[in-house]
């Protein structure tokens, strides 16, 4: 949720700052802008809308020159998307710009306090720039010493930030010091990168790939003064931290959209690689078991575990409703799905034996990293399953998995959720092995699993015709996704793929409780895709089609290659391959992407950028 970048060192700042843009796109699209210092003056682009349509033309037409900048692109929280108020903004005097992703929440009460100064924008970035503005003019008139008080920009930076309530990542420049960034966090997060005898920043990783592998994960709390020579850091919490660098493990290609139209269809044709990678190294045939090197707990504690409480949101939500089911199957251990935004205000009950397990692509969702904050605040131990190395919820969870799943860009999360399933299916099997779960029916599962990623291959095989259905479909205005027992999670993700996309209202619900009101609102004109294996519910289920069929509405099923006479009964089939019955929503994912996918082409919609919405959501 917006995406900061910076640059300072000896070569042109402009193409970095514009590739780092491109790259943290995902963050926000509602607008971008770059500042950079050239000849002890601001040189700035900022403008409405998506980076190649916007900033990147204003730059070919009128090119910045400088070795330092920062850059922005913006998902809107205090003000519309506009020129105006796009990012960097700037303080009173004009010598200071500054880039911003979080809230400032008592920015009003600042901006009452600063009533001299004029605001051109309606966001509380302004109030910030103005602020720090505010502090480094009175700490020059104060005739403020450096040495070993720290560069009078962080100085002011500091100041500054000790009377901000909410969250921040922040970029800062001053005309008065053409070599100097500093950066700060709270709550969203900032990476600096080190290069020989230059330094990016950037809130994530992937935008920094391509000229470094060293890099500085910032926690909450540091400040750090970069100049082409070195960096320096502090901490308003403790007033104490060392810079501490990290290896990348990140293959800067990895994030390129490569021969596909779109990053979304990418990651779904990346599922068979990605569902192997997430199991790669991670089973013991012998012991009919899984193994994971991070989780830093011993058996006796994995044991001692008698609950299991995942807070989450999104797709990483749906992944770990498919989990519950999985803990409780196989380990027997009664578990429960939160919404990361209302756990982190409710007193849930949490006893000593409960494990706080939560579950990330980014690893930086706002609400989810307050939810793991929260359990630790409270003593508990909190495991994380999370894509991104190195991000908060990755440092500050007790242990964790990662799911090696490579960088997601499509803002509508694909192969983030396959992957999420199996490691939760491993872990479950490992949950279950030191318990009741034999041997023969791990073995059982762990065979299935393995063979998943030759079985989504096969199901992209049919992409063609998954294309068709959705082209078909694509006008109708209202959709039912529908599926039972694992496969309703599944139906849930289904319709919120469609949502986040295509802007087609859609609903997931389990197929069974359609007939206690939402059934009022099938006619013909409102498909249902249903997920109906051949499974041992499959005869209930059937029933459920039938009621829907008798409302004449138009059915999408997706069921097992064997169940050929459903294919009398429905509009439409896709058939998948057949695999034990938990596993059946990791190939159930595959069509439903793909039909979301199609359907928000044929609409002319833009799928890795849909409106509203942003993939790293870094505020509450
Ligand atoms: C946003 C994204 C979703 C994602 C959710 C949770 O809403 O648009 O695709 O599922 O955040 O993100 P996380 O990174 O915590 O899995």
């Amino acid at each position: 949720m917006c995406g900061i970048v910076g640059y300072v060192g000896g070569k042109s700042a402009a193409p970095t700052l514009l590739e780092g843009l491109r790259r943290l796109e995902y963050r926000g699209y509602d607008s971008a802008g770059i500042a950079m210092i050239n000849d002890g003056k601001f040189q700035y682009h900022k403008k409405k809308g998506k980076i190649d349509d916007g900033i990147a033309r204003l730059l070919s037409a009128q090119p910045l020159r400088g070795n330092i900048g920062i850059g922005h692109t913006r998902w809107a929280t205090h003000g519309a998307p506009s020129d105006i108020n796009s990012h960097p903004h700037f303080d009173e005097s004009g010598r200071i710009a500054v880039v911003h992703n979080g809230v400032i929440e008592n920015y009003d009460r600042i901006k009452a306090r600063l009533e001299n100064h004029k605001f051109v924008s309606e966001t509380d970035t302004e109030v910030l720039a103005h602020l720090i503005g505010e502090h480094y003019e009175r700490l020059k008139n104060n005739g403020y010493q450096e040495g070993c008080n720290g560069h009078i920009l962080t100085k002011s930076v500091i100041e500054a930030l000790k009377e901000v309530i909410g969250t921040y990542g922040i970029a800062v420049i001053c005309t008065d010091f053409p070599d100097v960034i500093v950066t700060a966090r709270r709550g969203s997060p900032i990476i600096v990168g080190v290069g020989g005898d230059e330094h990016f920043v950037a809130s994530d990783a992937i935008a920094i790939a391509p000229y470094t592998r060293n890099v500085v994960y910032l926690n909450d709390y540091d400040v750090v003064t970069i100049t082409p020579q070195g960096l320096q850091i502090t901490n308003l919490g403790t007033d104490t931290a060392k810079i501490q660098v990290s290896k990348l493990e990140l293959d800067p290609e990895a994030a390129e959209r490569g021969a596909f139209p779109h990053f979304m269809l990418k990651e779904i044709f990346e599922q068979p690689k990605t569902v192997q990678n997430a199991m790669r190294g991670r089973i013991n045939y012998n012991e009919g078991t899984t193994m994971f090197g991070g989780l830093n707990m011993s058996t006796a504690e994995l044991r001692a575990i008698d609950r299991i409480v995942m807070p989450s949101c999104g797709t990483s939500w749906h992944a770990a409703l498919v989990g519950e089911h999985y803990f409780e199957e196989f380990a027997h251990i009664p578990s429960e799905v939160e919404y990361a935004s209302e756990f982190r205000y409710r007193n849930a009950p949490l006893e000593k034996s409960t494990l706080v397990l939560i579950i990330t692509q980014s690893g930086e969702t706002a609400d989810s990293l307050a939810g793991l904050r929260e359990s630790k605040r409270r003593g508990h131990k909190v495991l994380s399953i999370c894509n991104v190395v190195g991000s908060t919820i990755a440092r500050e969870a007790d242990g964790g998995i990662y799911l090696h799943a490579g960088p997601e860009i499509g803002v509508a999360s694909t192969k983030a959720f396959t992957s999420q399933i199996t490691v939760l299916a491993l872990l479950a099997i490992l949950m279950g092995r030191i318990r009741n779960l034999s041997i023969n029916r791990s073995t059982k599962l762990l065979r299935a699993l393995e063979k998943i990623p030759s079985q989504i291959a096969s199901i992209l095989e049919q992409n063609e015709h998954i294309r068709r259905i959705a082209v078909k479909y694509a006008k109708s205005e209202d959709f039912f996704f529908l599926g039972r027992q694992y496969n309703f999670p599944v139906a849930l993700e289904g319709a919120l793929k469609l949502k986040e996309i295509s802007y087609i209202h859609a609903e997931g619900y389990p197929a069974a409780e359609m007939k206690h009101g939402p059934i009022a609102l099938i006619d013909e004109k409102t498909p249902t895709v249903f997920v109906i294996p051949k499974d041992s519910l499959y005869e209930k289920t059937f029933s459920n089609l039938q009621e829907i069929k008798a409302r004449k509405g138009a059915i999408i099923a997706i069921t097992t290659k064997d169940n050929r006479e459903i294919g009398k009964c429905v509009n439409e089939t896709i058939y998948l391959p057949e695999t034990e019955e938990p596993f059946f929503p990791l190939l159930a994912a595959v069509p439903l992407q793909l039909l979301a996918y199609y359907i928000a082409v044929e609409r002319g919609c833009d799928v890795d950028k849909p409106r509203n919405l942003a993939k790293s959501v870094t505020v509450e």
